[in-house]
């Protein structure tokens, strides 16, 4: 079977065709990082502007890299959750379009689960049971993966992302976006020892959950002062990006892991999936490892190209497909966001 993939929960546009034994057919990935670049972060209307304007030819890519005509497609799939409203509403059209027209079965893909299958894909075994961690711009998720349609929240953030939180710190230090690569370049350089931020929540041994946006006020209290505004260049110039980076990215990381380490010993399990544009870091990745080693859990994190959005990852649907979960006409976009937890009111 050949199935076609549509993401567009965020900014980038995003096919590919995969079959039922997982080999990836093509993938096209069109990403708007320069129409977003000068605010700083992500606009949603001109999100979903471009999405309108590169959907087709996207597909259009996909068929093509992959030597196929839409009559050679057996189901198509969309990530209809979570994500951007406008986004999301263009890939669903789009899917829901190619369904009627070509009498294909559709197939609905939860984004965050999608990051996770990342890791089923890259490994090329299977993952499950694992404890999935999600790391993303908008998502900082825990779940219990009992199988690949059996997904179950444990935890997430209470407030920002840590992805948001990286774009967000990295805009106060004058980092050019997206803020993640930028923190992690200029950290390369600098002390991690040098400022100690907060870990919040981390020494709750009672919650999975994370809050970053504390430590984001962290940084900014320490670059212009408590309760001022911004800082003056003299101020910003005594101390050092770098070292600030640093700093600020261990805390981050220590959080991530540290709640991961929690996930594990509380499910039992003994395989951890890290997935989401935040798990593209270094040392995030460095780290993980070690913890491995140290913990002697199974680790998976993706190459980085299916860390970050991609419609490869949406290869979930196969396990949806195969599990009967076939969706109508009736399919609606769920833009979330998706919490986890004690945030959620959930487990
Ligand atoms: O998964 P993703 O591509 O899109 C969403 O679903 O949100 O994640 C994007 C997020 C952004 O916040 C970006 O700054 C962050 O991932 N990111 C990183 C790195 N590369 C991307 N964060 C830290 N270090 C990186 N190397
Ligand atoms: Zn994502």
């Amino acid at each position: 079977m050949k199935i076609l993939t549509i993401e567009t929960t965020c900014d980038e546009t995003a096919a590919a065709v995969v079959t039922d034994e997982l080999q990836v057919l093509s993938s096209v990935v069109a990403s708007q990082d320069k129409l977003h670049e000068r605010f700083g972060g992500v606009v949603p209307e001109i999100a979903s502007r471009a999405h309108v304007e590169r959907i087709l030819p996207v597909i259009d890519e996909t068929l093509r890299k992959a030597n196929l005509k839409l009559a050679d497609l057996d189901a198509v799939a969309v990530a209809n959750t979570p994500g951007l409203a406008g986004s999301l509403l263009v890939g669903l059209t789009a899917a829901k379009t190619i369904a009627v027209a070509c009498d294909l079965p559709l197939v609905a893909i939860n984004h965050l689960q999608a990051h996770i299958y990342a890791c089923r894909l890259a490994s090329g075994r299977n993952v499950f049971p694992c404890v999935g961690l999600v790391v993303s711009g908008g998502h900082s998720n825990i779940y219990r993966c009992a199988g690949p349609t059996d997904f179950t929240p444990l935890g997430g953030t209470i407030d920002d992302a840590a992805g948001e939180a990286f774009d967000k710190v990295a805009s106060l230090l004058g980092l050019p976006y997206p803020g993640g690569p930028s923190i992690e370049k200029a950290a390369r350089s600098g002390d991690a020892t040098k400022y100690r931020f907060p870990r919040p929540l981390l020494d709750d041994p009672t919650r999975l959950d994370f809050s970053f946006s504390g430590l984001k006020t962290a940084v900014r209290y320490l670059i212009a002062g408590p309760g001022k505004v911004g800082a003056s260049t003299g101020e910003q110039k005594a101390r050092s990006v770098e070292d600030i980076a640093a700093s600020f990215q261990e805390a981050v990381i220590d959080c991530l892991v540290g709640k991961a380490e929690l996930a594990l010993k509380r499910t039992g399990y003994n395989l951890l999936c890290v997935g989401g544009g935040v798990a593209a870091n270094g040392r995030f990745r460095a780290r993980l490892e070690a913890s491995a080693a140290e913990h002697g859990y199974e680790l998976h994190v993706p190459p980085l190209s299916l860390c970050t959005d991609n419609a490869v990852m949406g290869a979930i649907a196969i396990e949806r497909l195969k599990a009967g979960q076939i969706e109508d006409l009736s399919l609606e976009i769920s833009p979330g966001p998706e919490r986890g937890g004690a945030a959620s009111g959930g487990v």
